[in-house]
């Protein structure tokens, strides 16, 4: 963290305010501001304490960084949008709506900027101690420890926390109106925290059984990691031999410049890759990829999904509604492998039972293979591919992949991307994909689709 400018955030001075408000004011041409209104703010700066009651703080807008002083965009319960005001952050701090801002509405992962951060800790040291476990809060909250406010404040963490203990417990009996914005603040920051620890912890996890970083995102909701699942890095089955030995192999030297006659030429396919491990089949094709049995070595070009995917991910939580869904947190060229959809392998029948105990919780993790023999259900047991949700115009494909094993009613998922995905992006395919190809076990009520494509066929299955 770069020294913080102590001396110039702490000038909260109200003329200076004034002076500076003004200048915002003029800075952002696109902010209306009518006489009226300014002479408002002016009044709400003689506030001599931050009276949250009397600013009537509704939401806010936006913020800017001003000769070294913080400046928010607020709109006020009274007034109408067009009559937000700039106000100093130190007008608004503690707020809920602050966090509100940084948190949800600006939808920044990492919270707070360090600049904001060194205001509020600035701030906070000069005020009422209530301000301080405010602080304290609202670090966790960005950070999800207080390490940093203890560092801020060069105190040691005991310190800290005597000194924030004192200001509680509040009396419920006496407590005074104007604390409940705090308050309130103080235990959405305390849910925030317990989010933030659950989710680090699910990312360990997550992240420990998979050969990419898998990081965790809520920047949404207060919703934590469902703990009802295991992660796992293969298929897990108590129905099939998953060791069973590859029958076909080949004895290329070089299989991309012998691909005619390489692996996939003895299950009458083709070739899957490029020289670079890019699929090259269209949909409906599969993948034969050489195996321990073949002459080639771990480069082969021919060995893509068997050496797991490269490229990290995360579980974010989706803002309409849709749970939790995967994204891609480095760019993915056209017909790069992305993951494969890893689950217990067991049969149509326990797929059944389970289907119907997944209608109760309205989400489904299973997923038929083709020939009908299994099906993969990734509800208890799954990778980070059980995340990804469907898409009526889908950026991924999924194709049937044999590698080590070769058994015809067993074969891997494998998720490629069906065009050139920047980083960040959603990852998504298209569930009915399987279900046209004949499956019946997804009955029940219909599922409204939120994928939002213009293509959007409306009803998940
Ligand atoms: C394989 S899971 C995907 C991960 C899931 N969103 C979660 O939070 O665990 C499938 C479930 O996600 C939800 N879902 C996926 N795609 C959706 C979409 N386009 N519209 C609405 N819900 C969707 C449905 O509840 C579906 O049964
Ligand atoms: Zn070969
Ligand atoms: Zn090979
Ligand atoms: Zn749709």
């Amino acid at each position: 963290m770069n020294e913080p400018r102590k001396k110039k955030l702490s000038d909260n001075d109200v003329t200076d305010s004034k002076k500076y408000l003004r200048q915002v004011n003029w800075i952002n041409k696109d902010v209306e501001v009518g006489g009226r209104m300014a002479k408002d703010s002016h009044k709400g700066m003689k506030l001599k304490e931050t009276d949250l009651e009397q600013l009537d703080i509704d939401i806010i807008l936006d913020h800017k960084v001003f000769e070294d002083q913080i400046f928010y965009l607020v709109k006020l319960k009274t007034q109408s949008l067009k009559y937000s005001v700039w106000l100093s952050a130190g007008k608004v701090t503690g707020h809920p709506s602050i966090l509100y801002y940084h948190q949800v509405f600006m939808n920044s992962p990492e919270g707070l900027d360090e600049r904001i951060i060194s205001f509020f800790v600035h701030d906070i040291v000069t005020r009422e101690p209530h301000d301080l476990l405010t602080l304290t809060k609202l670090c966790a909250l960005v950070y999800g420890r207080t390490e940093e406010v203890v560092r801020e404040l060069g105190l040691t963490f005991e310190e800290l926390r005597a000194k924030a203990l004192r200001t509680l417990p509040i009396p419920a009996g006496r407590l005074h109106r104007k604390r409940l914005p705090l308050l309130r603040l103080m235990r959405f920051a305390e849910a925030r925290k317990a989010v933030l620890t659950a989710n680090a912890e699910w990312e360990r996890e997550i992240s420990d059984a998979s050969p990419v970083p898998v990081l965790v995102e809520n920047d949404v909701d207060l919703e934590v990691a469902p703990t009802s699942y295991r992660f796992i890095r293969d298929y897990e089955s108590s129905y099939v031999d998953l060791t069973a030995r590859p029958v076909l192999s080949c004895t290329c030297e070089d299989c991309f410049a012998e691909r005619a006659s390489c692996c996939a030429s003895h299950f009458g396919g083709r070739f899957a890759y490029d020289a670079r491990g890019r699929l090259l089949l269209p949909p409906g094709h599969e993948v034969y990829e050489c195996n321990r049995s073949c002459a080639c070595g771990g480069a082969c070009p021919n060995r893509v999904v068997q050496r797991g995917p490269t490229r990290p991910l995360a579980v974010f939580r989706t803002r309409d509604g849709r749970g939790w869904g995967l994204r891609t947190l480095a760019p993915l060229e056209r017909g790069q492998f992305v993951l494969e959809y890893l689950g217990e392998v067991i049969t149509p029948l326990d797929a059944e039972v389970r289907d119907a105990a997944y209608d109760v919780t309205g989400a489904t993790y299973l997923f038929d293979l083709s020939g009908g023999a299994f099906t993969v259900d990734a509800g208890q047991k799954g990778n980070a591919s059980r995340f990804i949700n469907h898409s009526c115009d889908p950026n991924l494909q999924v194709y049937t992949v044999w590698g080590d094993q070769q058994d015809p009613t067993l074969p891997r998922l494998a998720f490629f991307a069906r065009r050139r995905l920047p980083r960040g992006e959603e990852l998504t395919f298209d569930y009915q994909m399987e279900a046209r190809l004949g499956d019946e076990y997804l009955q029940g009520d219909r599922m409204r689709c939120r994928c939002g494509a213009p293509s959007c066929r409306e009803f998940l299955f």
